[in-house]
């Protein structure tokens, strides 16, 4: 294999640029032709690609974001969007391809390897850590250091104001951010979508504390929660005890995909990244790159985009017996 593009895609992550610096690093290390993607499946689509340097990944380790863009791309995921997408790579000569990405960007990769046989490996690129095969994914180190930063500070304004916080968190459809930054954060509770928690244990919780005279309280939500975001919960709540004290909502929001990556990341995806272009020049192809109880891993694109990763249900006791 002598000439490999690589592409970001789907929501950015800190640490990407990390990893698709390792991944230029490695190409060229191993004398192969790199390209880079520009704006993921919608710049593979439109032949938005260009030949990498060691310096075009220059200065780029310690920034969150991504130098090749992303985007989410509808072309893509049509038969004629990915026609264009091969052919372009074709009049390319590339051989091989990697994506960084979630679960959704290699959905795209496994029907594009399917259709057209390009080696692809994937890199799990998403701050929700939401992808089976991997304790990690990148960036969700840095976004849960961040969200474990704003917790501590509203916990100073809650406790001054004797308040009750819910504090909203990303993850998509699952708790990992919420519960780590949680527990982090010593939140008397914490929300997540593969947990079921009540209104009335909401409140049943809150009532423990006062009892216990707690004068404030966090409450971590994760986005996804079955009993809505957290605007709506506190409404609930709410509406549910009349004189409750004063209550507030922090959404941090898009905070959580930025940032300095962590040590922790910038190691790892350091480490991912030449692992993904080394794994592809070695012959693997329809996979996608982690680690599993710091063993390197390999998960195919159909497993990790359909298993489940369930949140360990100990870490949430955890937080009910860390907050008595
Ligand atoms: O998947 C990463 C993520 O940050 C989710 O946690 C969040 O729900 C979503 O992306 C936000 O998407 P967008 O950046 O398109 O608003």
């Amino acid at each position: 294999m002598r000439k490999v593009a690589v592409l970001t895609s789907g929501g950015d992550s800190p640490g990407m640029n990390a990893c698709l610096r390792a991944v230029v690093r490695g190409a060229i290390y191993h004398d192969v032709d790199i390209y880079g993607i520009r704006y993921g499946y919608k710049g593979l689509v439109r032949g938005d690609i260009n030949i990498l340097n060691s310096h075009s990944v220059s200065n780029i380790v310690q920034r969150s974001g991504t130098v090749l863009k992303t985007a989410r791309s509808k072309e893509f995921f049509t038969k004629e969007g990915r026609q264009k997408a091969f052919d372009n790579l074709q009049k390319l000569g590339v051989e091989g391809l990697i994506v960084i990405g979630g679960d959704g960007s290699f959905t795209g990769a496994k029907i594009f390897f399917e259709e057209f046989g390009i080696p692809t490996v994937g890199a799990p690129g998403t701050i929700d850590n939401d992808i089976f095969g991997t304790d990690n994914t990148i960036g969700f180190d840095t976004a849960v250091n961040t969200a474990l930063e704003a917790i501590d500070k509203i916990r100073d304004t809650a406790d001054s104001h004797d308040r009750v916080f819910f504090i909203e968190v990303m993850g998509r459809d699952s708790g990992y951010i919420a519960i780590q930054s949680g527990i982090g954060g010593g939140a008397e509770l914490v929300m997540v979508p593969e947990a079921k928690t009540a209104i009335d244990d909401v409140i049943e919780t809150l009532r423990k504390g006062w009892n216990r005279q707690k004068t404030s309280s966090i409450v971590v939500v994760a986005e996804g929660d079955e009993e809505g975001n957290a605007l709506e919960i506190a409404d609930k709540v709410k509406t549910a005890v009349a004189n409750i004290k004063d209550i507030r909502v922090t959404i941090l929001g898009h905070i959580q995909r930025v940032g300095a990556p962590t040590a922790f990341d910038r190691i790892f995806e350091s480490i991912l990244g030449l692992v993904a272009i080394e794994v592809l020049l070695n012959g693997k192809s329809n996979v996608m790159a982690g680690f599993i109880n710091n063993k390197l891993t390999y998960t195919s694109f159909e497993e990790a985009i359909t298993k489940e990763k369930p949140l360990n249900p100990d870490l949430i006791r955890m937080v009910e017996i860390l907050s008595i």
